[in-house]
């Protein structure tokens, strides 16, 4: 179901005349000339759209606190930073259309009460970029960013920020703080950056997909969005296929989808006449569950109680020859060489448990280390400032409830009861 991605093959996205040949901006011009602010959120909120970065938090909520805050300046902005690994979504979408992710933000900052917009995005994609520029400079060429846009009396900008190559800003504090040309650090969130973000005005921050949703909810209603989906995930779902599977790239499927129809029908299943063994979601901060579970519904809410969230939606299927204890290690040595040191239960936490991991990987894992790992979990899933260090442990919390036997026969064959 190609509501996101679908005009891509019909396009050329340097071009803007493409886009509007397609309807492009049709939302746009809609929210503008026949939607009052509080209408257009309204639309939002009732479309129950939720956020496609990783927490699946509702949009119309956190974009009524940033509208509701008292500072006059607010501030709108794409999370286009896309470090999690195996995910490649938002670089398709932003690259192949993104005309249709500027739409979205421009009709958000009308909605919130925002006068200024920033793309934040990777700085090592440079089609990405060339693309994103031109859409920049047509869209103020046609009017549709600058003073008075449509004649509507709505002035707007847009400002195009490139990550520095750090997986934690992509989290929304560090985010901002590199907007700000500073160092890209998480703060503690007692005041949110909806209230307080860049240079602490009010600042709502969404994923490139969510952004890309808006046009569409706009055009054709909520109540349209809400019939696509399962219960309380509505839409559809980009999602990066990768890994042992024949068919690999960038899907939409509507929310609720099974994950066998993904894996088997559009994934064709792993190739070389392997048996599948289990399938990852999320990145570095998801889970694995085993390939038993491959009936779950692809739903924010499911998929986070089985300890494999969805996450901004690298999906990673793995065959039989995959060794777990070295998916945890891997994933978690990612992590230790991208927190930004700032907490200790972060910066020490995950590298003891690198430590621990590494040694029975090696075959040098004793009896009572995965009690240890088990206080390291709690250490740094608690303690931690930010998410990356908050959920570093999920990979392996993931491994410890469907593959705890592989880590128990690795320290047994070590021969460490003795010890
Ligand atoms: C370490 C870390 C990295 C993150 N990277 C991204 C990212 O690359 N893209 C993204 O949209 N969200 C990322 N997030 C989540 C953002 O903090 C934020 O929740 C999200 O951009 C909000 O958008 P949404 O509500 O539309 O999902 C990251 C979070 C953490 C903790």
């Amino acid at each position: 179901m190609r509501i996101l991605i679908g005009d891509i093959p019909k396009i050329d996205p340097m071009r803007i005349d493409d886009y509007l040949a397609v309807g492009g901006y049709a939302a746009l011009a809609k929210a503008l000339s026949k939607m009052t602010p509080d209408q257009v959120l309204d639309e939002v909120k009732k479309a129950n759209l939720r956020g496609r970065g990783g927490g699946g938090f509702p949009a119309g909520l956190k974009w009524e606190t940033t509208r509701n805050a008292p500072e006059k300046t607010k501030y709108v902005i794409v999370n286009g930073h896309e470090g999690e690994s195996a995910a490649f979504m938002d670089r398709a979408m932003l690259t192949g259309n993104p005309h249709k992710v500027l739409e979205g933000l421009i009709i958000g900052g009308y909605a919130i009460g925002a006068q200024q917009g920033f793309i934040y995005t990777r700085h090592d994609s440079p089609q990405m970029a060339e693309h994103l520029q031109a859409a920049l400079a047509q869209a103020a060429e046609y009017g549709l960013l600058g003073k008075n846009i449509l004649g509507s009396g709505f002035d707007f900008v847009v400002e195009l920020h490139y990550d520095v190559g750090i997986f934690v800003s992509g989290e929304s504090s560090a985010l901002m703080r590199s907007i700000e040309g500073n160092a890209p650090e998480p703060r503690p969130k007692y005041i949110r950056t909806s209230v307080s973000g860049i240079w602490d005005k009010p600042s709502n921050l969404n994923n490139v997909e969510t952004w890309a949703n808006v046009p569409e909810i706009i055009n054709r209603g909520a109540a349209w969005f809400t019939s696509i989906g399962s219960e309380k995930s509505k839409g559809t779902k980009l999602v990066s296929l990768s890994g042992h599977v024949v068919n690999s790239g960038v899907i939409e499927v509507p929310m609720g989808t099974p994950l066998r129809t993904i894996v088997f029908d559009i994934g064709g299943g792993v190739p070389g006449g392997k048996t599948p063994k289990a399938i990852h979601f999320g990145g570095a901060m998801g889970g694995s569950i085993p390939i038993s579970l491959v009936d779950a519904p692809l739903d924010f809410d499911g998929m986070a109680k089985l300890g494999a969230p969805i996450g901004a939606g690298g999906l990673l299927v793995m065959d039989e020859d995959t060794d777990m204890v070295e998916v945890a290690r891997y994933l978690l040595d990612f992590l230790v060489k991208e927190s930004c040191g700032k907490c200790v239960p972060c910066r020490e936490g995950m590298h003891q448990m690198l430590k621990i991991l590494t040694n029975i990987k090696e075959g040098r894992g004793r009896k009572f280390d995965l009690e240890r790992l088990a206080d390291l979990i709690d250490v740094t899933s608690l303690g931690s400032l930010c998410a990356l260090g908050k959920t570093s442990s999920d990979p392996l919390k993931s491994m410890l409830r469907y593959f705890k036997g592989e880590y128990e026969a690795r320290i047994a064959a070590a021969g460490s009861e003795a010890k």
